[in-house]
C-alpha cells in the first residue's frame, strides 16, 4: 500500500524553493524527496529547520559538505525576490545546509491558521490514495469478571488511536467484543448458586462489581477444592452450566442472561465515564453457533485434518503450532469464534483494515487466526492486525486475581476523584459550584488515568503508580490539563488589555524576538506530524511527549516574557496570541487522548 503523505506547510515551501536551486545545478530530485529530508539543528542557535545534503552527494558528485556550501552561496546570491519570504537566511554548517525562516511569515502562515474561528490548522489533509476504512477493536472485558486498572490501559489505547485515525482523515469504526460466554462464565454461575451468602446488590449499578467478586471467589474455591471428593462433581456441574448456556434454556441460562446485564451494565457506565463510545458491538455468544457452522463447512471442502472427532489445522510449517478449531464435543473454541467475527467485520462494514487492541499474551492466538483465515482464502487475512501491548503492573509486582492484589475500576475512580477533590479542588468549595467542582474532579481523574496509560509505549510495561499519576508537575495529565488552565485564566486577564491592538489587523508576529519565543512558534508548527507519526505508530505516546514538552517550553517563555507588562502593546499582543495558539493546541492535543481540557482547576 502506498504511504499517505501529509506534508507541513513549511516544508513544502522550503521543497518547492530548493528544488528549483537544485535542478538548475543538474541533479535529478523530487519536490518529494527533499520534503522527507529534513530535520531539525541540533540547537536554535543553528537556524530553524536543516536540510542535510548527504543524499545529492551521488547525483551531484560532490561531497555533501561542499553541496551546502554551493547551495548556501546560492541562495545568498539570490535577489530577495527570487526567495520565498518564510526564508530569511540560509547557512552552511558542516554537511547540512540550515534555514533562518522569518518569524512573521510562519506566524502569519501557520500559527494563524490555529486561531481563526474555523481551525483549519487542526484539518489536515493526507494526500495519496484514499484512506482504507479501518475498524479498531478494543476494550474487550469478560463479564462475569472483575473490571481492574489493566482494562484501562486497552480502552486509553484503543479510545485514542479512534481518535488518532479520525483526526487524520480515516473513516473509522470503533467496535467492541465482550466475552460473555466461556467457562470463567460457568464458574460464575455456579458459585452463584451453590455458595453465595451475601445478598444481590439491590442497586442494579453495583451489581457488576459484585459479579466480578462472585467470579474470584469462585474461581478460589474451584481450585481448593481440586484433588478432593468435591472435584468431578464440581466438574459435572461446569459441564452442566456451559451445555445449558448452548442449548439456550434452562435455570443457568435464565441466571446466565439476567446477570450478563449487570456486567453490561458496568461496562457501560465505565464507558459512558471515560467518554468512549462504541459503534457497533460484537459478543462472544453471538459468533459462537455461526463460527462452528462455518467451520464445518470448510472442514467439508477438506481444508482441515480430523482426529478423533476434533478439527484444527497444523500450522506447524509456520511456526504457530496447532491451531484447535473445534473439539470431539463439537464445540469451538475461541480461536473458531474469531475467525467468524473476522468475517463478519469485513462483510458487515465494508471495512478495509481490522486492528485488534489486545494484549501480549494473545500474539500466538492471532498470528493462528490470521493464518487459518489465509487458509481459508479470506482476502482480507493480510489486513487484519493485532496491536500489542505489555502489562500493566503495581510497584510490587504483576496483578493478578489469586494473589487479591487486584485494584477494582471503580475503587481506583472513587480514589482518584476523592484524592483530587482533597489535594487541588478543596480551595475552591466556596466559590465554584458542586457541579463545576465534580466535573473538574472527574475530566482530572479522566486525565490522569489515561495520560498515565498512554504516555508509555504500548510494548512497554507500565508500572501503576496513583501518587505519581496525579503529580501536577512531573509529566502527568493533571500536569497538562494545569498549565492549559493557567493559560486560559492568563488570557482571560490580559486579553481586555490588549483588545485594542488585536482588533486593528495582523498579529505582529515579528515583534517575537526571544529564544524562548522562537522555540515555541517551531513547536507548535510541529504538532500535525507528530499527530501523524502517532497515528502511524500506533503510539499516542508521541502525542503526550509533544504536550509535555510545549508545556515545559511554554512554561520557560513565561518565565521569560511577561505577556501582562510586555514592553510595548504589540509585543503583549503578540505574546497574547502566542499564549492562544499553546492553549489551543494543548486543548486539541489532550482531545486526541481522550482527556478534557477543563478551563481551570
Ligand atoms: N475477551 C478477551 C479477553 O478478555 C479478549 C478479546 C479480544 N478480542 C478478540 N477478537 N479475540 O481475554
Amino acid at each position: 500500500m502506498q504511504r499517505q503523505e501529509y506534508i507541513d506547510p513549511i516544508k513544502k515551501d522550503l521543497s518547492h524553493f530548493l528544488l528549483g536551486i537544485i535542478e538548475k545545478s543538474g541533479a535529478a530530485c523530487s519536490v518529494d524527496m527533499l520534503q522527507k529530508n529534513f530535520c531539525a539543528p541540533p540547537s536554535l542557535d543553528l537556524g530553524h529547520i536543516a536540510f542535510p545534503c548527504f543524499f545529492l552527494a551521488k547525483s551531484l558528485k560532490k561531497a555533501p559538505l561542499q553541496i551546502a556550501s554551493t547551495l548556501a552561496q546560492t541562495i545568498a546570491a539570490l535577489p530577495a525576490a527570487a526567495r520565498p519570504t518564510l526564508i530569511k537566511q540560509a547557512k552552511a554548517e558542516g554537511p547540512y545546509l540550515n534555514f533562518y525562516l522569518d518569524l512573521k511569515e510562519l506566524g502569519t502562515l501557520v500559527l494563524e491558521q490555529i486561531l481563526q474561528e474555523d481551525q483549519t490548522f487542526f484539518k489536515i489533509t493526507i494526500s495519496g490514495q484514499a484512506l482504507p476504512k479501518t475498524m479498531i477493536e478494543f476494550s474487550q472485558p469478560n463479564t462475569h469478571k472483575e473490571l481492574h486498572v489493566g482494562h484501562m490501559r486497552n480502552l486509553a489505547l484503543g479510545d485514542s488511536l479512534i481518535r488518532l485515525y479520525r483526526y487524520c482523515g480515516f473513516p473509522v469504526v470503533s467496535t467492541t467484543f465482550p466475552g460473555d460466554v466461556g467457562t470463567h462464565v460457568a464458574k460464575c454461575l455456579w458459585y452463584l448458586k451453590h455458595h453465595q451468602k451475601e445478598a444481590i446488590p439491590t442497586t442494579m449499578e453495583k451489581r457488576g462489581e459484585f459479579l466480578g467478586k462472585i467470579y474470584t471467589l469462585a474461581h478460589k474455591k474451584l481450585e481448593e477444592e481440586l484433588g478432593t471428593p468435591l472435584e468431578s462433581e464440581n466438574r459435572e456441574i461446569l459441564t452442566q452450566i456451559l451445555k445449558e448456556l448452548h442449548q439456550g434454556h434452562g435455570e443457568y441460562f435464565n441466571l446466565w442472561k439476567e446477570s450478563r446485564e449487570w456486567s453490561l451494565l458496568q461496562m457501560r457506565n465505565l464507558y459512558k465515564w471515560s467518554d468512549v463510545h462504541f459503534d457497533q458491538w460484537y459478543f462472544e455468544s453471538e459468533v459462537d453457533a455461526p463460527s462452528v457452522a462455518l467451520i464445518k463447512k470448510y472442514l467439508e471442502k477438506g481444508l482441515f485434518v480430523q482426529s478423533e472427532g476434533a478439527v484444527g489445522v497444523d500450522l506447524s510449517s509456520d511456526n504457530l503450532g496447532f491451531c484447535l478449531l473445534l473439539k470431539s464435543d463439537g464445540n469451538g473454541l475461541y480461536a473458531t469464534k474469531d475467525i467468524e467475527l473476522a468475517r463478519r467485520k469485513f462483510e458487515e462494514h465494508k471495512i478495509e483494515k481490522s486492528i485488534y487492541v489486545v494484549d501480549v499474551r494473545q500474539s500466538l492466538h492471532f498470528a493462528q487466526v490470521f493464518k487459518v483465515l489465509e487458509l481459508m482464502g479470506f482476502a482480507h487475512a493480510k489486513d487484519c492486525i493485532h496491536l500489542a501491548y505489555d502489562f500493566v503492573e503495581l510497584p510490587d509486582g504483576a496483578m493478578s486475581s489469586r494473589k487479591g492484589n487486584i485494584v477494582p475500576i471503580q475503587e481506583l475512580i472513587d480514589e482518584m476523584v476523592k484524592l483530587i477533590r482533597n489535594n487541588y479542588l478543596l480551595q475552591y468549595e466556596n466559590l465554584w459550584s458542586e457541579e463545576e467542582i465534580a466535573r473538574t474532579a472527574h475530566h482530572v481523574a479522566i486525565g490522569a488515568i489515561k495520560y498515565g496509560m498512554l504516555r508509555i509505549d504500548p510494548q512497554r510495561k507500565i508500572v501503576f503508580d496513583l501518587p505519581e499519576w496525579l503529580k501536577i508537575d512531573g509529566e502527568s495529565g493533571p500536569y497538562i490539563q494545569y498549565s492549559h488552565a493557567r493559560i486560559s485564566s492568563l488570557i482571560e486577564k490580559v486579553a481586555p488589555k490588549y483588545a485594542a491592538s488585536a482588533n486593528n489587523s495582523a498579529i505582529p508576529w515579528e515583534e517575537l524576538k526571544e529564544r524562548s519565543e522562537e522555540a515555541l512558534m517551531l513547536k507548535l508548527a510541529d504538532f500535525n506530524q507528530v499527530v501523524i507519526s502517532a497515528q502511524e505508530n500506533n503510539r499516542p505516546s508521541f502525542v503526550c511527549a509533544y504536550l509535555y514538552d510545549l508545556c515545559k517550553l511554554y512554561n520557560n517563555f513565561y518565565a521569560e516574557c511577561s505577556v501582562a507588562h510586555a514592553a510595548s502593546p504589540e509585543i503583549g499582543s503578540a505574546r497574547l496570541a502566542l499564549s492562544k495558539c499553546v492553549r489551543e493546541v494543548l486543548r486539541e492535543g489532550l482531545s486526541l487522548l481522550g482527556i478534557p481540557a477543563p478551563k481551570r482547576m
